[in-house]
């Protein structure tokens, strides 16, 4: 008999997590003026919100902890981070932020000005928060398959050159900063890109003399996805095609809190001195000095610990199958899905789930408050809530796809966990027709209102 797979960890410290009543939830949601923002760690079973920030060390990022270096210029800290960094990255400049917006805010600082335009896919939004913040506009060139949730395409999250050929004959050159890639891509589901695409958008963008930046985040699960689905990568090792990647960019963006699973940190690599010098003013203006840019000696021990860990094989074949495991039993209910199964997160398809449902009242939301009620579970909505206001018209953007997340923190859960879950929203999914009502706006900020916006019943 073959051996059925397991973790490529075990558990050395647990923490407590409490089940809730229905009536309990009920009261808790409503309070929360229904966003899942509001709510308290402690009123949520399992906590599916995001896969940022909220993963387990390891006992060895644990004790690099204890060896972190404090000192305020040119700590040993930054120093093994940078060896790493370039290991894994290739990019021999780097510059350590508090978390991956703020990687974004110095970098854009230098490179967006007002009237720009920032060709990618699905950017984040964070991302185009710091595009649109700067009057400068984000237009995406994700392929069309992304945005069919059943199409079964290997790297959804690739660009479409043809998109982007246009964008860039379209705009005189000093218009274009810069591409911007999103690995794995977030926003169309953690959907890979192919390392054929990044080379194509490179070679293209190239042409036009414009550089490419990655949005790197989740980099280590798009290698994984190479390695899975791109015949050439079969034998290659994760670094290996991770440094492969990376020589497609020109500078990069990174939330250290997913593929560098620690809590908190981010970064910006950079293969040009002077592009790192010039952010280097904004570092230190915004984030600190440029041998810690708002991280402690300590965080930078653990996130270069946790590099490391995130570019192996058997923690990235855990962390893969365990989304798949989410995904696998969803779809044996019949629970409409995104496919392929992202590398971070399950997709449900909202619109499917809940058609009764008019898009004024916010789709994806209503099921995420659903699944609240329904288990004590968190998830959240990548809908038209999280998609705000069109700058310009201020009107609500409908995006094509309504989704509710659920995205798995690395080596947290359980596949109990995963089961638990996948039978709640199966629960809901039973009795779909019965959710008659969506949700209204009461409250909103001018952007990102996803964290605070508040609501009520429509
Ligand atoms: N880029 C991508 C692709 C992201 O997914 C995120 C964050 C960021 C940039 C910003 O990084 O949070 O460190 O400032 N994504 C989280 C999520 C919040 O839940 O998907 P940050």
């Amino acid at each position: 008999m073959e051996l059925p797979f397991a973790e490529s960890y075990k558990i050395k410290m647990v923490e407590a997590i409490r089940k809730s009543t229905r009536k309990e939830r009920e009261l808790w949601i409503r309070d929360a003026m229904y966003n899942v923002f509001n709510l308290s760690s402690r009123q949520v079973y399992i906590d599916l919100l995001t896969d940022s920030g909220t993963g387990a060390m390891s006992d060895l990022q644990w004790s690099a902890i204890m060896q972190g270096d404090e000192s305020y210029a040119g700590a040993s800290s930054y120093y093994r981070l940078k060896e790493v960094i370039r290991e894994i990255t290739g990019f021999r400049y780097f510059l350590p932020t508090h978390q991956g917006r703020a990687a974004e805010n110095v970098l854009f600082s230098v490179l967006v000005k007002e009237g720009d335009i920032v060709p990618g896919n699905s950017h984040f939004d964070t991302t185009k928060g710091h595009i649109e913040f700067r009057k400068a506009t984000a237009v995406d060139c994700t392929i069309e398959e992304a945005f069919d949730t059943e199409a079964e395409h290997p790297f959804k999250g690739n660009i479409d050159l043809g998109k982007l050929e246009s964008v860039l004959t379209s705009m005189p050159r000093e218009k274009i900063p810069f591409v911007i890639v999103t690995i794995t891509c977030n926003s169309s589901g953690g959907q890979p890109v192919s390392m054929e695409n990044l080379r194509a958008v490179h070679k293209m963008a190239s042409r036009y003399n414009i550089p490419v930046v990655f949005d790197a985040a989740r980099f280590a699960e798009n290698a994984w996805f190479i390695k899975q689905r791109e015949m050439l990568y079969r034998d290659t090792d994760i670094r290996d095609i991770a440094r492969e990647m990376f020589t497609f960019a020109d500078a990069m963006t990174m939330s250290s809190k997913k593929d560098g699973i620690v809590n908190i940190g981010g970064f910006i690599g950079f293969r040009d001195e002077e592009l790192y010098k010039k952010a280097s003013v904004y570092n230190i203006m915004f984030e600190g000095y440029i041998t810690y840019g708002g991280m402690s000696g300590r965080d930078m021990n653990a996130l270069a610990q946790g590099l490391i860990e995130a570019t192996e094989f058997s923690y990235l074949q855990t962390r893969i199958n365990q989304v798949a495991w989410l995904g696998n039993r969803l779809r044996e209910f019949g629970v409409p899905v995104l496919q392929p199964f992202g590398g971070h997160a399950i997709f449900v398809d909202a619109k499917k789930f809940l058609p009764q449902i008019p898009k004024e009242e916010f789709i994806a939301q209503t099921l995420v408050v659903e699944l609240y009620k329904e288990a004590g579970v968190r998830s959240s909505e990548i809908g038209t809530l999280l998609a705000d206001r069109d700058p310009v018209s201020g009107e609500n953007r409908y995006p094509e796809m309504e989704l509710l997340r659920l995205a798995v923190p690395r080596r947290v859960y359980t596949n109990n966990h995963m089961d638990f879950v996948a039978v709640a929203l199966n629960n809901i999914y039973e009795r779909r027709e019965d959710i008659r009502k969506g949700y209204k706006i009461i409250r909103e900020a001018p952007i990102m209102r996803h964290f605070t916006v508040e609501l009520e019943k429509a």
